[in-house]
């Protein structure tokens, strides 16, 4: 595999890292952008300049790569030429971001003319002080590009803070807030699910749609995180952002176009339309959880309280369910059920769309629950289900629920880039609508917050659940108030 010849009309390129010794710099940068540069997606003069604290000369840190990113490309995608030819746009600058000369020797390392991007994968506290810095040492222009790694910021003030100073120096186009979820190849097949067929708009809506359900699951647990996760918890780290942008393409009118605003636009409306909790609403409609002790994967895992850093006391919380509601016309009185949560029984993200039963029972022998769902599977499954009442053959009327089943990974063969790949790439090319905007973020952040505070002022202890299991029992009575349950 050599790599195809880049587009030769772009600027050359100078990528720039801030954190770029870092864990996500290691796992999912440096992969994608290995993949973009084998796909001839990065323009051909293109330097990735990462930056660090430590002293490491260029052999030592082209060391490090190869020891901590290169085992991310799999198998089929590694060839030993096309890295080294990576490793050739690989430089390494040694940079405090708290110090102004640092930036300044940045600023003679790159070179006069190139397109910048910036990608600051730091703790979002650094933000300001390297967009002032870079600033200051001329390093922004027209063509300058910045990604702003998430969560941005932990409430709505810091989240406003940090968009303000990072919009002294940068215009919102220059501005890439990523939220990874959205370069899913997945995530974007379900905007031309909604919005390139036409047989689902007219029931797409109430009465039609009786309930939603978005679980993002994950097996793994906490990790070696817990420095950053404690702090933070899963709704400030997956429900405010990844699992909100699900909703919004579920639950949006349709663009007029995919224009950048034109979808920003329609998510922002949803965000805004997102009733907000009450204390009341809090304590019935919320489920937090913390994992303890369990079987996961078939091994025996600790609890989140016995992991490294995690202190003893602490009320973080590792999993969240509850019930939302939209305020429109469309969506009136449909639950939007929301779950996500570490060390789960498997790693599984999906989206359920319930549809009304039929009005009249035709078929009262035959009682059942829920009789038409649309699932879509986003992780690890690629597909499309849609479950229907059939005839069981036989004599006298036994319905019997089956599934016409879309196999999207089966249905098309070719690669899927990764979604950091392909957000690389839109970064690149200068595509923003895959990324938010501030006004999205911040109306998130407005619905998140108040929920977040109401825990605290609840002052209730998260609910244990074993590791390796759906989460606590609240969550399953949740929806069974209602009528639902969880489709596993
Ligand atoms: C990240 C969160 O944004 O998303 C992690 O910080 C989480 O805690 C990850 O594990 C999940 O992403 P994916 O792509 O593995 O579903």
């Amino acid at each position: 595999m050599t790599p195809t010849p880049a587009p030769d009309t772009e600027l050359p390129l100078d990528m720039v890292i801030f954190g770029g010794m870092g864990d996500l710099a290691m796992r999912k940068l440096l992969p994608a952008l290995y993949m973009a540069y084998l796909h001839g997606n990065l323009p051909g003069a293109t330097r990735i300049l990462s930056t660090g604290r430590q002293e490491f000369d260029r052999a030592a840190y082209l060391a490090h790569v190869s020891a901590h990113s290169r085992p991310f490309i799999t198998g089929e995608n590694f060839n030993e030429n096309t890295w080294n030819g990576f490793l050739n746009l690989l430089e390494y600058v040694r940079l405090d971001v708290q110090s102004a000369p640092d930036f300044g020797a940045l600023a003679e390392a790159s070179r006069a003319g190139a397109q910048r991007v910036f990608y600051l994968a730091t703790a979002p506290s650094l933000f300001t002080t390297i967009c002032d810095k870079l600033s200051a040492a001329g390093l922004v222009d027209k063509h300058a590009r910045v990604v702003l790694e998430k969560p941005l910021g932990r409430d709505l003030a810091s989240a406003v803070e940090i968009n303000e100073a990072v919009g002294r120096h940068f215009a919102e186009s220059q501005i890439y807030r990523i939220d990874h979820y959205l370069g899913k190849e997945t995530v974007q097949n379900l905007i031309v699910l909604r919005f390139g067929n036409s047989i689902l708009e007219p029931i797409w809506r109430a009465p039609n749609i009786s309930s939603v359900q978005i679980t993002v699951a994950e097996e793994v647990g906490v990790g070696s995180r817990a420095g950053f996760y404690d702090g933070t918890g899963a709704m400030r780290d997956m429900v405010q952002n990844h699992l909100l942008q699900l909703l919004c393409i579920v639950a949006m009118e349709p663009p007029t176009s995919l224009s950048p605003d034109a979808v920003r636009d329609e998510k922002l409306k949803v965000l805004r339309s997102l009733r907000r909790f009450s204390l009341a609403d809090i304590a019935r409609d919320t489920v937090r959880g913390q994992y303890s002790h369990g079987v996961s994967g078939g091994e025996e895992v600790q609890g989140y309280l016995e992991e490294a850093n995690v202190p003893l006391d602490s009320r973080t919380e590792t999993f969240v369910a509850l019930r939302a509601h939209i305020d429109t016309w469309r969506w009136s009185k449909v639950p939007f059920y929301l779950r996500t949560g570490k060390r789960m029984a498997r790693r599984s993200s999906r989206i359920v769309i319930e549809f009304a039963n039929p009005p009249f029972p035709l078929f009262p022998e035959n009682p059942v629950g829920v009789t038409n769902r649309l699932v879509i599977e986003l992780q690890p499954e690629e597909a499309i289900k849609l479950q229907i009442m059939a005839k069981q053959p036989g004599s006298g009327v036994q319905m019997q629920q089956v599934a016409l089943n879309l196999d999207l990974q089966s249905a098309f063969q070719q690669r899927r880039a990764e979604a950091y790949e392909r957000l690389l790439i839109d970064v690149v090319r200068g595509r923003l609508t895959h990324f938010m905007r501030r006004d999205e973020l911040e109306a998130a952040w407005a619905w998140a917050d108040p929920i977040i505070e109401g825990w605290k002022t609840l002052g209730e202890k998260p609910q244990q659940y074993a590791a390796g299991s759906w989460g606590p029992a609240a969550s399953f009575a949740l929806l069974a108030r209602d009528g639902f349950s969880w489709f596993e």
